[in-house]
């Protein structure tokens, strides 16, 4: 979406799309991004001044924090990533090191900018695929000896019936033969205890531009043929080292990283530190520059982090946010609490969001020609279940209507479409029908729901 018309009140609406409630934490994120938006409108002397204000979202499970980010990514058109706060190990473990989010932000930064400069360059990476396709189709002989045989001055003529034959789509099916680069698989490959990211640039690159790309003939459809054509020569219009240059400074100045589980990085408190919390402790510190602002090498140049907007989001069940070492504390000074969720908010889950539950599976029926009718009253008996549920076993939130809906529709979606067709009406006697007997049992409850 373009930039300025993604006000905040803009951004909450469009999560309002997919998520039910969760005000607080919306604006946050909303008021965030548009910071981002604002910053690049300041002089240059403030402009530097202005850092951003990282954020966590705290919660319990199952209550949306993940789904906002990636409802964002979707959203903003800056470089974004989400990574897992557990996936990282310290410096020197085997493992994902802390600044290898920085990199794959500059790859996500590279794609973008890629992706932007390809649409500009389309339309004459099109015409040039389609003169290209045209050489391709040439009868072989005016071709071949075109030049010096009297045809050369029929060929324009013949190029132009063909255009006009190639445009209106009568030759799709037509066999060209053309040249694609075959990438090399890779020779070299490294093996170094921390993998090749640690060595700060791409090697496993180097080495493919050393080695020369072999290429290779091969026939193919024309309607495929222009799709390769069309990516050959847009691939030739853009500019590389404007590509990287754009890239670097954008993931530099909008860039945004979406830290999830960052409570699984916490130590317990009153725990010896020993075994794994050390590892965990240390990924808090290699955290720390990172957020605080440093120079990470990438493959495509030195970035500079002090303006990457950093979310966070975790559960902070075992761990609080005051288990984190108090100088990472301090970089997330916005703390945003998800409220935990309750019948009403199940209610609308299961209707409203546009990727709803109901309709999912409205859908999945509706593939097999049978009519999923809900009423209203099962619906809210299921909310009612699944708050009774959340409260005598485990608070897993909206993710407990999956795992309702589930056992609920389980022979429909079995049956379908052999032993079902026509419609399919589900009512509250439906639900109570198919779930008492699980209800009734706390060990059933426990495994099935
Ligand atoms: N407020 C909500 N509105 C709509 N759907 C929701 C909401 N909360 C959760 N869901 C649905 O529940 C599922 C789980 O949500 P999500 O992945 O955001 O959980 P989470 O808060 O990140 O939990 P965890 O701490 O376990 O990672 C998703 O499929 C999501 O669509
Ligand atoms: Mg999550």
């Amino acid at each position: 979406m373009n930039e300025r018309l993604l006000t905040p009140r803009r951004i909450v609406e469009e999560l309002d799309k997919y998520i039910v409630g969760q005000m607080e934490a919306k604006k946050a994120v909303a008021i965030a991004i548009r910071n981002r938006l604002r910053r690049q409108r300041l002089s240059p002397e403030i402009k530097e001044e202005v850092l951003p204000k990282n954020l966590i979202l705290i919660g319990p499970t199952g209550v949306g924090k993940t789904e906002i980010a990636r409802r964002i990514a979707n959203l903003i058109n800056a470089p974004f990533i989400k990574v897992e706060a557990s996936k990282y190990t310290e410096v020197g473990y085997v493992g994902r090191d802390v600044e290898s989010m920085v990199r794959d932000l500059v790859d996500a930064a590279v794609n973008l900018v890629r992706q932007e400069q390809m649409r500009e360059v389309e339309k004459k990476a099109r015409e040039r695929a389609e003169e290209r396709l045209l050489d391709l189709l040439l009868p072989a002989r005016s071709r071949r000896d075109g030049a010096h045989e009297e045809g050369e001055a029929a060929q324009p003529d013949t190029r132009e019936k063909l255009r006009a034959m190639l445009r209106e789509g009568r030759l799709e099916e037509r066999e060209v033969e053309l040249t694609v680069e075959k990438r090399p698989t890779p020779m070299v490959e490294i093996f170094s205890p921390q993998g090749v990211e640690q060595l700060g640039f791409d090697f496993q690159n180097l080495f493919e531009r050393l080695i020369p790309s072999r290429s290779e003939e091969r026939k193919m459809p024309v309607r495929e043929a222009r799709k390769v054509l069309t990516q050959q020569e847009a691939e030739k219009l853009i500019d590389r080292d404007k590509l990287t240059k754009e890239a670097l400074a954008r993931a530099e100045t909008s860039g945004i990283i979406f830290i999830d589980e960052i409570d699984k990085i916490c130590s317990r408190e009153g725990m010896v530190a020993h075994g794994p919390d050390i590892s965990r402790e240390g990924v808090q510190r290699d955290l720390l520059p990172i957020v605080e602002g440093s120079l990470v090498n990438t493959r495509y140049g030195p970035i500079r982090t002090d303006h990457i907007l950093f979310m966070a989001a975790g559960a902070f069940t075992v761990a609080k946010p005051s288990d984190l070492i108090p100088e990472l504390q301090g970089r997330f000074p916005i703390r945003v609490e998800l409220s935990s969720l309750g019948r009403a908010d199940f209610l609308r889950i299961m209707r409203e969001p546009k990727n709803a539950l109901v309709k999912q599976y409205s859908a999945l029926l509706e593939a097999d020609g049978v009519r999923l009718e809900i009423a209203d009253d099962a619906l809210e008996e299921i909310a009612r279940i699944a708050e009774e549920v959340n409260n005598r076993t485990q608070n897993i939130g909206a993710r407990r209507l999956h795992t309702i809906f589930e056992k609920l529709l389980e022979d429909p979606l079995f049956d379908a479409p052999d032993y079902l067709q026509g419609s399919l009406k589900v009512d509250r006697e439906f639900v109570v029908g198919k779930l008492a007997k699980v209800l009734e049992s706390e060990d059933l409850t426990r495994y099935i729901l």
